[in-house]
């Protein structure tokens, strides 16, 4: 019986993965990055439920449908990282510990995604390392997880 449900959130154009910039991130598309979680998470014992989204209103649901499913929260919010208090509030209210996860290294690109607004409420970011950033984020939730719970 596996210990923790984690909630996989990918928010907007993750679902082009594969065929969008790959240059920037990668030629794995985002089935290919859950299947490669189910692994990990099958290794940690621990169940997935992974979602995908374009609308922000869907994410901050998902986020309130959490409370009481799932013990912690992976999150890509892709764009939403540097514009939606709406996401950031969402967390913060469930209060689900939370990884923030970017398969870019936000901080090496534009100013404009400099700032999150997921990360001052997160157990901590994992940013740059490609899918391997989610493998890396699901690993430190866990280990968090096992902390506290
Ligand atoms: C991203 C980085 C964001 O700035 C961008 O808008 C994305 C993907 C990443 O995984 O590197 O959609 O979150």
């Amino acid at each position: 019986m596996s210990k923790f449900s984690i909630l996989v959130l990918n928010g907007p154009n993750l679902n082009l993965l594969g065929k969008r910039e790959p240059t920037i991130y990668g030629h794995l598309t985002l089935e290919d990055i859950n299947k490669m979680l189910e692994d990990e998470a099958k290794k940690l014992n621990v169940r997935l439920f992974c979602v995908q989204s374009n609308h922000e209103g869907v994410l901050v649901d998902s986020i309130h449908n959490a409370l009481n499913h799932h013990q912690g929260i992976l999150i890509n919010a892709g764009a939403y990282t540097h514009t939606s208090v709406a996401i950031r509030d969402a967390l913060a209210g469930v209060a689900i510990p939370v990884v923030e996860v970017h398969l870019s290294n936000i901080y090496r690109r534009e100013e404009f995604r400099h700032h999150s607004y997921i990360a001052s409420i997160a157990i901590g970011q994992i940013s740059g390392f490609g899918a391997e950033s989610y493998r890396l984020g699901l690993q430190a939730l866990v280990t968090e997880l096992n902390k506290v719970l």
